[in-house]
């Protein structure tokens, strides 16, 4: 199969380079001309393990290159991906459409012969029916069926995510455009290893929203029953445990944490509020969720106040980890960003490491001392705070920590330490429900 990618940010690159491995030809399209040459030159834009060898082989067998001339990419296509960014819009909340409409323009100017638009941004209800309205009229004689594909890949693993997925969502009521996904997909569903769920157009695009809805108040609730738990002196991770086990239930996504940040569950969640508002069919729980979770973020610079002593005015606490999770340079919407300005409003000098997040974080915080080594980090400070669990964090030297620090308390956001061991260095410990 011949596919064009329209837009090659992280799903475009990563569903791009997948699909190459497969064996079919891609072409990944980008307005960006120095994004192109970038990329051309073998340079990868993103972090994301395995990224760069998955490119470099595909580029290498000519089944994978790059282009900014969308028109000549598309007409040679069996199918085109729109795999723009649908950031929130500003003020409203609304994801901003204008890119995937923008794209969906220009695409149906350069069809030739039947061709299938697959929509992999994850857009709200209704933007398949738009994009197939688009394209009708600016070129009435096009043969095309606009299909929904949503993507389900996680930051960091997501190459893993893409090769083994739990199931491939295809929204779409033409049996045309359905063969062509059979058979771009068929590596993965053959065999029995990734079931394909064939629906509606509509119901494809929902799936994706209410699936990472879904996930999104999983997090909330644990995170809620960790505070009941420090209440009542429970372990929140043996509770996890204990439900988990439930298959009903499952036992991912019980980790609790300091709140979940990210570019698609704060969007995500706050996007299917909109639809809800203008389907007049509320969403209730997931109003509580997004609630909840901003609260969390702020609350958990509370917590390290306490944790501190309770007043942390002219003092230097240590942040461990800024990304909104390990294995990314996203700064997202992380919790480490809320988390450190209550920290400041409250009078505190940050003194922030991670591994790969610091270039992102100088963006969205001022007044930070930032750094790459933990060590330099914990100098001095009257707390030290581990807010992304990052495998460089599982295992310093406690001792040494107690040595460094103004104060020895360690604040454990991610629940990573074990409480013995960090007491045994000497260190007051607090961490998440428990
Ligand atoms: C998510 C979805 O998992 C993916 O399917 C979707 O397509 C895009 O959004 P991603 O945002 O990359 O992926 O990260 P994910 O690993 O899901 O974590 C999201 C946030 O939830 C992070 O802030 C993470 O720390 C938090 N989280 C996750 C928890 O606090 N506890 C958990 O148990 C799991």
């Amino acid at each position: 199969m011949r596919i064009a990618m329209i837009g090659s940010g992280y799903v475009g690159l990563v569903s791009g380079a997948c699909f190459s491995d497969f064996g079919h030809d891609v072409v990944c399209v980008d307005k960006d001309e120095s994004k192109i040459a970038a990329l051309n030159a073998g340079e990868i834009p993103i972090f994301e393990p395995g990224l760069d060898h998955l490119v470099a082989s595909n580029v290498k067998a000519k089944r994978l290159s790059f282009t900014a001339d969308l028109a000549a990419a598309v007409r040679e296509a069996d199918a085109v991906f729109i795999a723009v960014g649908t950031p929130s819009r500003r003020g409203d909340g609304y994801a901003d459409l204008s890119y995937a409409y923008g794209a969906a323009q220009e695409i149906a100017e350069a069809l030739d012969g039947f061709t299938v638009i697959v929509n992999k941004s994850t857009v709200p209800v209704g933007t398949g029916d738009e994009v197939e309205r688009i394209i009708r009229e600016t070129n009435p004689k096009a043969e095309f069926a606009v299909i929904s594909n949503p993507e389900f890949l996680r930051e960091g693993a997501a190459i893993a995510d893409f090769k083994h997925p739990d199931r491939i969502v295809i929204g779409s009521e033409d049996e045309r455009g359905l063969e062509v996904m059979r058979e771009i997909y068929r590596p993965l569903f053959l065999g029995g290893k990734s079931p394909l769920v064939e629906m509606s157009r509509r119901g494809a695009e929902l799936t994706k929203y209410a699936g990472n809805a879904f996930l999104a108040t999983k997090i909330t609730f644990i995170n809620e029953i960790a505070d009941l738990c420090e209440k009542v002196g429970a372990d929140v991770r043996e509770i996890a445990r204990g439900i988990g086990l439930d298959n009903r239930i499952g036992s991912k996504f019980l980790n609790a944490g300091p709140g979940y940040g990210g570019s698609c569950f704060p969007k995500d969640t706050i996007a299917l509020l909109k639809t809800a508002q203008d389907f007049e069919a509320p969403q209730r729980i997931v109003e509580a969720v997004v609630a909840v979770n901003d609260n969390r973020k702020r609350a958990m610079g509370r917590k390290v106040i306490a944790a501190a002593g309770g007043d942390v005015r002219g003092k230097r606490v240590a942040i461990l980890g800024l990304t909104f999770k390990p294995n990314t340079d996203d700064m997202r919407d992380s919790p480490s960003i809320a988390i450190i300005r209550a920290l400041q409003d409250a009078g505190a000098t940050i003194a922030a490491c991670d591994p790969e997040g610091v270039d992102q974080a100088r963006k969205v915080l001022d007044d930070v001392i930032f750094t790459d080594d933990p060590w330099e980090a914990i100098e001095g400070a009257t707390a030290a705070v581990i807010v992304t669990e990052w495998d460089a964090y599982r295992a310093l030297d406690l001792r040494r920590m107690r040595e460094r620090l103004a104060q020895p308390v360690l604040v454990d956001l991610r629940n990573i330490y074990d409480r013995g061991a960090a007491e045994a260095a000497g260190l007051v410990y607090h961490a998440i429900g428990r």
